[in-house]
């Protein structure tokens, strides 16, 4: 943790991927970044706008966002940790089938909020109101990705994004 400027002159310090700020000791806030992917079968839908209206509205930035058409090989690196499940290959044929849209997130636990926001894996297992209940078609074609933690998190935005292209 570096101090990295102050505020009415009582000094700030921030980290890299968790920015707390801190004054006098006590957390003020946690402002966090987290990895998204709004996956083919939402692109193909035309449920891009939808998408980010809902994260908008629970309290995300998006600071970042590109839309791209992955090929299978680039599928299959960001999956890499599930390579050895039975579903990898039709999981990495999925996401290179059509453009995705890649961004990140910001804001107060970004990670946790995200997760909440998608909803559960499985459509069918997904609560009302998020995006995964509302528009996935299956537990492969589940809409949207989001990081599961920091380390996932930092990796996965690296994977995307240069530091030039995140603008917070
Ligand atoms: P995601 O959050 O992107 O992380 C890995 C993805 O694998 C997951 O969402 C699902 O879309 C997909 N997945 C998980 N389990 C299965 C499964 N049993 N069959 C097909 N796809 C799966």
């Amino acid at each position: 943790m570096n101090a990295t400027m102050s505020i009415h002159g009582f000094p700030t310090f921030t980290s890299h991927a968790n920015r707390h700020i801190i004054l006098y000791g006590v957390i003020k806030m946690a402002i966090q970044r987290t990895f998204s992917i709004i996956k083919p079968d939402a692109t193909k839908r035309n449920l891009t706008g939808a998408i980010v209206a809902k994260f908008e509205n629970a309290g995300l930035r998006v600071i970042a966002q590109k839309k791209i058409h992955l090929t299978k090989a680039q599928a299959g690196v960001f999956y890499e940790v599930h390579k050895e499940r039975p579903f990898y290959d039709e999981l990495c044929e999925y996401m290179s089938s059509a453009p995705i849209v890649a961004q990140v997130l910001e804001g107060e636990n970004a990670i946790s909020l995200n997760r909440e926001i998608m909803g559960a894996t499985n459509p069918a297992e997904a609560a009302e109101g998020t995006i995964r209940k509302e528009f996935a078609l299956s537990l492969g074609e589940n809409s949207v990705h989001g990081s599961d933690g920091p380390d996932t998190a930092a990796l996965e935005i690296s994977y995307f994004f240069s530091g030039l292209e995140i603008v917070s």
